[in-house]
């Protein structure tokens, strides 16, 4: 499986020789520089050389831009390249570093919204750990690695702890979904307090923490190429405590990780538990990086061994069960039911009456996705964009379903990014089915919040996964359409709305993910070779699936 990237991490080889693309032998060759007279169009064909159209971003100059580009009031991205800065970029980078968090004099991660004027500050002066992750590629991206290397061992530190609630203690591995700085001016101490879900709403576990940790690792390695850090014990140890909870066999007879709902960003009951998209996209995606990063030694081969067959049989499943598209729907729509032994065609009894009205409608003639889950009799058939854009980073999905993905953004314009990218999940659930599934949440209202609701946070990962398709020009109505809001709006947490018009409900303001994640995109499109610290190329070991095949053992 040489083609998943950085594996055979030891300190004998170089990063350029493990990885999948090489950006320490390009130091010297030209950056991909963008002609500001040409329009619009024949930019985005000549950024098509980074799309699979013409083999993936190997044929891509691609330039390795970490460090020396720190200094306070200039980020070197807006700085050093062929565009005029936006003026949003550097109130951006000043509400950015307002929101740092200190612990002992150094800067261990952001805060997740500064926002003075909300009464309530519930936990949003805490570190989340996916709210950084855009703050950390914004670092990383701005050449300033320090306060993502000291983020991810405190976070590693974290992980050591024993971790109750009431009675249960949790799984060794288990990361925390946020933590805080406390410090005592009089004693002149800082201490941590962390969250493992024992404080949060609902009390649930952050399962993305973990995943998004071993994600981050990766990105810090590859832009940095300081291959030191996660060769450490304490790194590889980390990455193994993670992986032991989440490979740990049971009576699962499918490869998808079984979880409960609210474990990621949505965090509230919504009716993603099972086997949601976003866990399932974070998971193979974290699969991926460790087996890059994992030292082949005796502990490190057997967790080796075993994420490979993981992957293997993830792929299929993924591509074969998740994946929607007209003519998958054609074929669910004629499903026959109640078929028994290994010959069933319909493997998960999914009884066609099930699938709602709005899919019939929203399913472009050219298109596709990964629905939101997929259980015995159980078709989530929603629309979820931090999975689909993970999927496509990840390599999890085909180029060919990656480019469907994408025409399918592009002909559902309307529903999906409206006036505000990127909304969470559609459609929103109303009514009787809102009652039921969440509970009458009261914040998770239609077209609201986790419900429909819009996240600026959610353009960097459209962004990334628009470049990797090699469609650039999609990514840059996107931030248009971001541009014309956010600082006026003073950077919202989420915006309401079938067209995600209104500033949420009881959205916060300065959400320090949406001021990263809007950094983030306009950094990684003026310089594209960002996107390999954040993106894997396609495993050609993984064979794409064309057909179902009828058999479990195929
Ligand atoms: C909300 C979001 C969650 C985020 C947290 C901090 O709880 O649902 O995804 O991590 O706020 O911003």
């Amino acid at each position: 499986m040489d083609g998943m990237g950085l594996r055979n991490v030891s300190s004998h080889c170089s990063i350029s020789e493990m990885d999948d693309y090489d950006f320490s032998r390009l130091h010297d060759k030209p950056r991909l520089n963008i002609e500001r007279q040409r329009s619009f169009d024949e930019r985005s064909l000549s950024e098509l050389s980074i799309g699979f159209a013409r083999g993936g971003l190997d044929n891509f100059d691609i330039t390795c831009s970490p460090g020396g580009r720190s200094g306070f009031d200039t980020p070197a991205s807006s700085a050093r390249n062929s565009f005029e800065p936006h003026p949003m970029v550097a109130d951006a980078w000043e509400a950015l570093r307002r929101s740092l968090v200190h612990f002992r004099g150094q800067p261990v991660g952001t805060i997740a919204a500064y926002d003075h004027a909300s009464e309530e500050v519930l936990n949003y002066d805490q570190v989340f750990v996916r709210d950084f992750v855009p703050s950390a590629l914004a670092f990383l991206m701005n050449g300033e690695p320090d306060i993502v290397k000291n983020f991810l061992l405190k976070t590693l530190h974290l992980q050591g702890w024993e971790k109750r609630i009431d009675r249960f203690k949790l799984g060794e591995g288990a990361m925390p979904a946020s933590f805080k700085v406390l410090h005592d001016p009089t004693r002149k101490t800082d201490t941590l307090i962390a969250d493992f879900g024992e404080s949060a709403i609902g009390r649930v576990a952050p399962v993305d923490s973990g995943f998004w940790w071993i994600i981050l690792l990766r990105a810090y390695t590859k832009s940095t190429g300081d291959l030191s850090l996660a060769e450490t014990e304490d790194c590889q140890k980390g990455m193994r405590l993670i992986l032991a909870l989440c490979l740990s066999e049971g009576f699962d007879t499918f490869p998808t990780l079984l979880c409960a709902d609210g474990c990621s960003m949505i965090d509230r009951r919504m009716g993603v538990y099972g086997y949601p998209i976003e866990i399932q996209a974070l998971f193979f995606m974290a699969l991926r990086c460790a087996l890059a990063m994992l030292k082949p030694d005796t502990e490190g081969k057997e967790f080796i061994e075993r994420i490979v067959k993981r992957l293997h049989a993830m792929s299929y499943h993924m591509r074969s069960y998740f994946w929607l598209d007209f003519q998958q729907l054609n074929d669910i729509y004629r499903y026959k039911t109640e078929e028994y032994s290994h010959t069933a065609v319909n493997k998960f009894n999914v009884i066609p009456d099930s699938i709602p009205e709005w899919v019939f409608d929203f399913m472009p003639t050219r298109g596709g996705y990964f629905i939101g889950n997929v259980s015995p009799a159980r078709m989530d058939f929603r629309w979820f964009a931090l999975g689909n854009c993970v999927a496509i980073l990840s390599s999890l999905a085909t180029p060919e379903q990656s480019m469907a993905i994408m025409d399918l953004i592009e002909s559902r314009w309307e529903e999906l990014v409206g006036e505000m990218p990127l909304k969470i999940c559609y459609p929103a659930i109303e009514s009787h089915e809102w009652r039921i599934v969440t509970g009458c949440d009261p914040k998770n209202t239609r077209w609201s919040y986790h419900n429909g609701g819009s996240w600026p946070v959610l353009l960097w990962l459209l962004t990334a996964a628009c470049i990797k398709t090699g469609r650039p020009q999609i990514a840059r109505r996107a931030i248009e359409l971001a541009e014309s809001r956010l600082l006026k709006d003073s950077w919202p947490e989420y915006y309401d709305g079938k067209l995600g018009r209104f500033i949420g409900k009881q959205a916060r303001k300065y959400q320090t993910w949406s001021i990263a994640g809007y950094l983030v995109a306009k950094m990684m499109l003026e310089d594209p070779s960002h996107l390999g610290m954040i993106s894997l190329e396609e495993d050609k070991q993984m064979k794409p699936v064309l057909k179902r095949c009828s058999s479990w053992t195929c």
